[in-house]
């Protein structure tokens, strides 16, 4: 359980911030590398795809999520482009609706989907059935079934049980499951690697419920397991280290790995694989401590990483392809929150802490509470000349850790009423909102060129209500 009281709030008695936050020099200015591409303030109020985010406010009302369409497509494409050579599957498990699939599409990236519910939005979206790749630990015989039938492009197969049901629903007559081809598959793998990020969001490391261990032979087994069900076509290994990740090490020690692996499936069973999928994972900038490379980079370092595994193993480069989902849609939305009460609380030691609570909270973002996750956020509706104080966000859950943003700068004057923006909620917050306490998830509103589209509209009681069909 993260502390979230931490020791430095009580170092000295004064209220110092965690040692990464530097004391802004004007707080009406935008963190630059946080926000999205269209983002910027005009005295005081923040604008985003021509709009002010006080205007979408009188219309839609708060908390919302204000989604860039410039930058989530600029981000899509950028991906594409810097990763050419490679097959580019958006992850829709950060945040999925029937618009942003169509954008997808529209990009010329595929789609990585990990359940029923992210599969039916992108088949309700017309996306192309044969560009979705489907994930998931614990796929059911009629998910997979449905999968099939449907087309799906490329199943990742995450355990025995798995390849058992594809066999068999891929043994059905083919008028049976109206498929036309044979399904394609990856072995989704663990590499062994422990990437440098929250434990529950690292997942190439062994003693966690994802892929099968390259090194306990598990890999293998099931590899040689695929190949021999008539039905089924393996496309080649899977590999997905975790998320929000900086450092391409990771990437290069499982390059390392899964390329091992290819090379004795090609040894020993005497089949080449043609491709390989490394998985998202790439970081974004969530406050000033973080420094994520841009997709060239990415491309160029990873390239260089497979390029040189292959050459020392003797093997020919298979078709690569990468899945992120925080990278392009995380930087694109911000959170707009009204202030709705605002409280000095005295600490042990003579500090004070000023707590500004909102009217959203756990329930629109998860992450603060449930990974540590540090957030940024600004004034967003008025230029203010007050002093920074040491301010934490927080929600209006009946929850202590119902934190949104642990530290940041407000200025001193922040008041009820008054617009807050947390950029980067793009990734993971919509995607993991609850009803918590009963509360109705936020819209996500598209913004483009000065025009507004709620592509999700904010829940209504009604809605809460309608799934309560118990004793009356
Ligand atoms: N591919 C696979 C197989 C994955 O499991 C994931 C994320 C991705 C791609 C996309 O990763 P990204 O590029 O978005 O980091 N809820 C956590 C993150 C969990 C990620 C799960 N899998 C969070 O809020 O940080």
């Amino acid at each position: 359980m993260p502390s979230h009281e931490a020791g430095w709030a009580h170092a000295d008695g004064a209220l110092k911030g965690p040692a990464w936050l530097r004391e802004p020099v004007d707080t009406n200015r935008l963190v630059p590398g946080l926000w999205s591409r269209t983002a910027h303030k005009t005295h005081g109020d923040l604008h985003v795809g021509g709009l002010a985010v006080a205007d979408l406010v009188a219309q839609h009302n708060t908390p919302a999520y204000v989604l860039d369409e410039d930058d989530f497509r600029s981000r899509a494409r950028a991906f594409r482009d810097a990763f050419a050579a490679y097959d580019v599957f958006y992850a829709g498990k950060a945040f999925l609706c029937t618009t942003v699939a169509r954008w997808v599409a529209e990009e010329g990236l595929h789609l990585d989907v990990c359940s029923p519910g992210e599969l039916s939005v992108a088949l309700t979206a017309g996306f192309d059935p044969a560009r979705i790749g489907y994930h998931g630990n614990n796929k059911s015989h009629p998910e997979l079934r449905r999968a099939v039938v449907a087309g799906v492009g490329r199943i990742i197969v995450d355990s025995f049980t798995e390849i058992e049901r594809l066999a068999q629903i891929t043994a059905e007559p083919r008028e049976a499951r109206a498929a036309a081809a044979a399904t394609r598959v990856l072995v989704r793998v663990t590499a062994g690697v422990e990437a440098h990020t929250h434990e529950y969001i690292a997942t190439a490391h062994e003693d966690q419920k994802f892929g099968f261990s390259i090194t306990s032979g598990d890999a293998f087994e099931a590899v040689r397991r695929v190949l021999a069900a008539p039905g089924l076509e393996l496309l080649g290994l899977h590999s997905h280290i975790g998320s929000q990740i900086f450092d391409s090490s990771g990437f290069e020690v499982a390059a390392r790995r899964v390329l091992a692996l290819h090379a004795r499936v090609s040894d020993e069973l005497g089949v080449e694989l043609p491709e390989m999928d490394l998985g998202g994972g790439f970081g974004i900038a969530y406050t000033t401590q973080d420094d994520p490379s841009d997709p060239e980079q990415l491309a160029t370092e990873m390239t260089k990483i497979v390029e040189h595994e292959c050459r020392a193993l003797g093997i020919e480069q298979p078709r690569l392809s990468i899945e992120p989902g925080r990278a392009i849609v995380g930087p694109a939305m911000c959170t707009v929150y009204t202030v709705g009460t605002v409280k000095e609380v005295a600490l042990d030691g003579g500090a004070r802490r000023s707590y500004v609570s909102v009217d959203g909270g756990m329930s629109d973002n998860i992450r603060t509470a449930l990974y540590d996750a540090d957030y940024s956020c600004t004034l967003a509706s008025r230029h203010s000349e007050a002093a920074p104080v040491l301010t934490r966000v927080v929600g209006k859950h009946c929850e202590a850790g119902d934190i949104v943003v642990k530290d940041e700068f407000l200025p001193g004057d922040v008041r009820p009423g008054d617009l807050l923006a947390v950029p980067g909620t793009g990734a993971y917050c919509r995607s993991m909102a609850s009803n918590y306490n009963h509360a109705l998830r936020p819209p996500v509103i598209a913004v483009r060129d000065g025009v507004a589209s709620v592509l999700l509209r904010r829940e209504t009681e009604d809605d809460l209500l309608a799934t309560d069909v118990g004793m009356r």
